[in-house]
């Protein structure tokens, strides 16, 4: 599914990623820690292809669709959610937008809602995030930080949708500064000193 070897990664001759080693097969929902500027946006960059490693690689097999989240989430600002979700999908054109509606209630969002996505605050953008980032039957999924700024409800349907996800033999990486939320990971991880370690219990 994803083979990350040896990936190294060097901004203004700081070594951020150092080594980083990595090989997920499907059905594998994993947890990386680590404090602010530990590198695990800039991981998750190089493995969806957004930036280029300085050294190493990166695969993510051929057939494979990703669905990612990472930093804050862009959209077409001027435009409604019912606008960009109907832009995103229309990149791929194999989901219709009846099929994304019970995610986007069960987040509780309005798709008639005709604020433009200006409007929206961190928590709503976040879940529009998370929404785009599995709602064309993504294999490889990637989220960065998702739990930022969601209410008490919006995060008990997060760790259900993972579950659900993760029964569907999704393959997920979460990376967050914390180990808060009640998911049933495969593996955690921690990424120190440019370093990623599994950790075993
Ligand atoms: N585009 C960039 N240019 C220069 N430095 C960067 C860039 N992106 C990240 N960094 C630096 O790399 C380190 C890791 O950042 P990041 O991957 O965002 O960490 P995390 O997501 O774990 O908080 C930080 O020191 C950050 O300042
Ligand atoms: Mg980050």
């Amino acid at each position: 599914m994803l083979t990350v070897t040896h990936v190294e990664k060097v901004f203004s001759g700081q070594k951020v990623l150092d080594d980083v080693n990595l090989t997920l097969s499907a059905g594998e929902v994993i947890h990386i820690s680590g404090g602010n500027g530990s590198g695990k946006s800039t991981l998750l960059k190089i493995i969806a292809d957004w930036l280029k490693p300085d050294a190493g690689t990166s695969v993510i097999d051929g057939h494979v669709e990703l669905g990612a989240l990472i930093e804050n989430p862009g959209f077409i600002e001027t435009e409604t959610l019912k606008r960009n979700l109907l832009f995103l999908l229309s990149i791929r054109h194999q989901t219709k937008l009846e099929t994304v509606l019970p995610l986007v209630s069960r987040f509780g969002l309005d798709i008639q809602n005709r604020a433009s996505m200006k409007k929206y605050s961190i928590g709503m953008r976040e879940k529009v995030g998370i929404i785009q980032a599995v709602m064309e039957d993504q294999q490889l999924i990637l989220l960065d930080e998702p739990t930022r700024g969601l209410d008490e409800q919006s995060l008990t349907e997060l760790v259900k949708l993972i579950a659900e996800l993760r029964q569907q033999g999704k393959t997920i990486i979460i990376a967050s500064h914390d180990q808060a939320t009640p998911i049933a990971y495969t593996d955690r991880y921690v990424l120190e000193r440019g370093e990623l370690t599994r950790i075993t219990d």
